[in-house]
């Protein structure tokens, strides 16, 4: 295809050689120490969203031959292409508009069927949101991926904003054990499952869409129509399922950006149409920003540099995110599908091999619990692992005190990682706890830091509805700019089908016993899961 990779441009050489010459042993303290602008050099506004990125391995030299590799790679235009509409999903033939769902009526493509979809939804969104009349308490989302992920994390992050007579349930795994305890907690006619699927074919949201038919009716539910609602492209397959109310979308729009379509049916009915309205917006704001900043203050640009800086020449394979707000326990688990099912490719858009890595692995658990786990590897483990800190200056509830501790932690954590501590600092300190049978200077070097790790801090001023649509916003556009850094379709997911195809051919087996054909391990299993 007609667009250069990233190692095909002359800015990939140059980081080469800037890498081998400044890169390999770059060193933030000594960088702040040399250069007291550089917080406010290497910090950027973008709507809701401030971002220190001064904590990172870069410098202005770094981001300008960054920069140029974003102009070689034309990110501008592969980014007015997709907002274009062009189908740049080229392997299925299919633009890719997630930003038409959130664009004001009449400024993207599609804006007519965009906007009749949405008034309908959030129509019927305030029906059953008047509780008294609707007698709706639950709401039980069945869908997985992305008809569950964007949902299940939206609605806690915005619980400050939620009905408070309603509850809702988020049911995804093909496992009895998901469901069974949401059944436990519901009578039919109190609730309204959702069923959410793209495809209306998957085999984890059909099965648990079942179970929930089948237990409604043997618990004296009557009314079908109005307790189950479907959410998808495939009307016919969801009237066949029985369903009578459904909300559409489209093929353009990914299962991992489809939030803002129908499948954010559940959000809409935790936070009402006002507030839906508002996550919508907030998205569209980060959408103009990256459809318009220069590339040097284009915060989603920006951050996608980072990463490719740090995949492709330092050799970091993760970044983990630290999410500094308990509402956002679920981010790490919907980043994980954005950016691993988007850039976890291996070929380039052409089909050819790749020389070079793609996406890291992302992973992460809320502050501060993540510090009594895994930071400890982050500190003092062999891999440098950047890390990425949320932080939100206005909780919603009236504890100052814990929020105080709260952001105190996290900045303390993006400091210790980044200061570090010497052998000889650590020689000068009391350890209390330290063995007496060793010499002070083992012990001294047991609690070094090598400091020198690097971490991005992302600040929300509050988690509102607009705040928290301009930050997944933020997400998808830099996945997408990594992803057209890397040369790759970052809008199929082919990877998943292989998977899918072999648990088809071998759930039979597991009721017939039948080994034949399978290799050694699965035959072996299967003969102990079954016999
Ligand atoms: O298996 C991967 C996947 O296709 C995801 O991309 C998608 O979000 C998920 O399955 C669910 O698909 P559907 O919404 O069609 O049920």
């Amino acid at each position: 295809m007609n667009t250069p990779r990233c190692d095909q441009t002359e800015a990939w050489n140059a980081l080469r050689g800037h890498y081998e010459a400044h890169g390999r042993d770059f060193d933030l303290r000594e960088a702040f120490a040399r250069d007291p602008g550089r917080f406010g050099a290497l910090s950027f506004e973008a709507p809701n969203v401030f971002a220190d990125l001064s904590k990172n391995r870069i410098d202005t030299a770094s981001l300008h031959f960054l920069l140029d590799l974003a102009s070689e790679c034309q990110i501008e235009s592969r980014r007015d292409a997709m907002f274009k509409g062009d189908p740049i999903n080229h392997t299925e033939g299919r633009p890719v508009l997630h930003t038409a769902l959130r664009a004001p009526r009449g400024q993207a493509p599609f804006s007519s069927e965009v906007h009749s979809v949405l008034e309908a939804m959030l129509a019927y969104v305030e029906t059953v949101r008047d509780t008294q009349a609707s007698g709706i308490r639950h709401i039980v989302n069945i869908g997985i991926g992305g008809s569950d992920l964007g949902p299940q994390m939206v609605v806690p992050a915005l619980d400050a904003f939620v009905h408070p007579g309603m509850t809702f349930h988020f049911v995804s795994n093909v496992d009895g054990h998901d469901i069974a305890p949401v059944l436990r907690q519901i009578k039919p006619a109190e609730t309204l499952f959702i069923i959410a699927s793209k495809t209306f074919t998957t085999q984890e949201t059909m099965a648990n869409a079942q179970v929930a038919k089948a237990w409604f009716a043997s618990n004296g539910g009557t009314d079908i129509a109005k307790h189950f609602v479907a959410t998808t492209t495939n009307v016919k397959a969801a009237a066949e399922f029985g369903i009578q109310t459904t909300f559409g979308f489209w093929d353009w729009v990914g299962g991992r950006y489809s939030l803002w379509s129908s499948i954010g049916l559940s959000i809409a009915l935790a936070i009402g149409a006002d507030n839906f309205r508002a996550l919508l917006a907030g998205a569209h704001d980060m959408d103009r920003h990256f459809a318009g900043a220069p590339l040097a203050k284009n915060l989603p640009v920006l951050l996608a540099l980072v990463d490719v800086w740090y995949r492709n020449f330092h050799g970091f394979t993760s970044r983990s995110v630290a999410p500094y707000h308990q509402g956002l326990k679920r981010l790490p688990a919907y980043l994980q599908q954005l950016e691993m099912e988007s850039n976890g490719k291996r070929v380039d858009l052409d089909g050819k091999d790749l020389p070079y890595a793609t996406s890291p692995v992302v992973w992460g658990e809320p502050g501060t619990n993540g510090q009594h786990a895994y930071f400890q590897m982050l500190h003092q483990g062999t891999d440098v692992i950047p890390v990425e800190f949320v932080l939100v200056r206005h909780p919603t509830h009236a504890f100052t005190d814990l929020h105080s501790k709260l952001l105190a932690n996290g900045l303390a954590q993006a400091q210790a990682l980044m200061l570090g501590k010497t052998t000889e600092q650590a020689a000068t300190e009391k350890a209390p706890t330290a063995s007496r049978e060793l010499d002070a200077q083992t012990i001294a070097r047991h609690r070094t830091f090598p400091g020198n790790r690097p971490s991005t801090t992302l600040l929300l001023d509050q988690l509102t509805p607009a705040s928290l649509g301009s930050l997944i916003a933020l997400y998808e556009h830099r996945v997408f700019v990594s992803g057209a850094l890397w040369g790759i379709n970052s809008f199929d997911q082919w990877g998943v089908e292989l998977g899918k195809a072999l648990c088809h051919d071998l759930l039979p087996r597991l009721t017939s016993g039948d080994v034949e054909g399978l290799d050694g391990s699965t035959a072996g299993l299967l003969r102990r899961l079954t016999t």
